[in-house]
């Protein structure tokens, strides 16, 4: 079994802008997004962006106005952020998000974990001290808004096949495979090679996540949520954060 940092750097950010439908697709999909959720101008405010790849919200919140720090541990990922950014207003980091403090001089105004990344995570625990520590980060009526899958529910039998992106060059399907508490994610990918194909295969452990535990898991900390339908199956949380959680 690879690290998530490794099954990133080897396996899935190279063909990650291809999986999302290419870079101005995937922008599109980012605005979209963050149109829903951050409709209005941001000028001077603190955003910062957890497991930002890319920067399919990163780039949108920047365009609106928002500082943005985008903190992802996959180079490759990064770098294709770092070349569309130009004079936006982003500080690009490459470290683990869970130490995201050491990268913000004052209260921040917006926290984002987009795309399924809040899973990665090793464990629940470390799940409840993030939203511990961006409770402690964000301003009075700041927000933290994470969109995840919510793998509760097992899929069975063949149904664990999901086939993710396809074309006449490459082909990728995922295979799950459930625990107590993770799902083992099997990223097969075959790529053409001449005239035959090449398949390499590499997995990592998310973390199984209900809507329900997330949702009392930020109240714990001091936050009211909101449970949204977010883009491509995923669940989408709004929190806000109230009252300083040490006043
Ligand atoms: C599924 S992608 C989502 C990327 C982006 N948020 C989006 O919506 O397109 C997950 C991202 O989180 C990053 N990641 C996963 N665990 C991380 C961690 N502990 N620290 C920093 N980055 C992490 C990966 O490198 C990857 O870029």
């Amino acid at each position: 079994m690879t690290t998530v940092t490794e099954h990133y750097a080897s396996h899935l950010a190279p063909v990650y802008l291809w999986m999302a439908g290419g870079l101005d697709a995937a922008i599109s999909r980012g605005e979209a997004e963050i149109d829903l959720v951050c409709p209005s101008g941001a000028d001077g405010l603190i955003a910062v962006d957890l497991g930002a790849g890319f920067g399919m919200h990163t780039v949108s919140l920047a365009r609106r106005g928002y500082s943005v720090v985008a903190i992802d541990t996959s180079a490759i990922l990064l770098g294709i952020l770092r070349d569309q950014v130009d004079t936006l207003p982003v500080r690009i980091v490459e470290d683990d998000f869970v130490a995201f403090q050491k990268h913000l001089d004052g209260k921040a105004n917006l926290l984002l974990c987009m795309g399924d990344t809040l899973t990665h995570l090793p464990e629940q625990r470390s799940v409840e001290q993030l939203f511990a520590d961006i409770a402690d980060s964000l301003q009075v009526g700041g927000r933290f808004i994470a969109t995840f899958r919510d793998y509760s529910t097992p899929l069975t039998d063949t149904s664990r096949f999901i086939p993710v992106k396809g074309d006449n060059d490459r082909i990728l399907t995922c295979f799950l495979e459930y625990a107590d508490h993770h799902v083992t994610v099997h990223d097969v990918l075959h790529e053409r090679s001449g005239s035959s194909w090449q398949q390499r295969v590499s997995a990592y452990q998310k973390l199984r996540l209900s809507t329900e535990w997330v949702a009392q898991a930020l109240q714990a900390k001091g936050f009211s949520v909101r449970i949204e339908q977010g883009f491509a199956g995923m669940v989408r949380v709004v929190a806000t954060a109230h009252t300083h959680p040490s006043s």
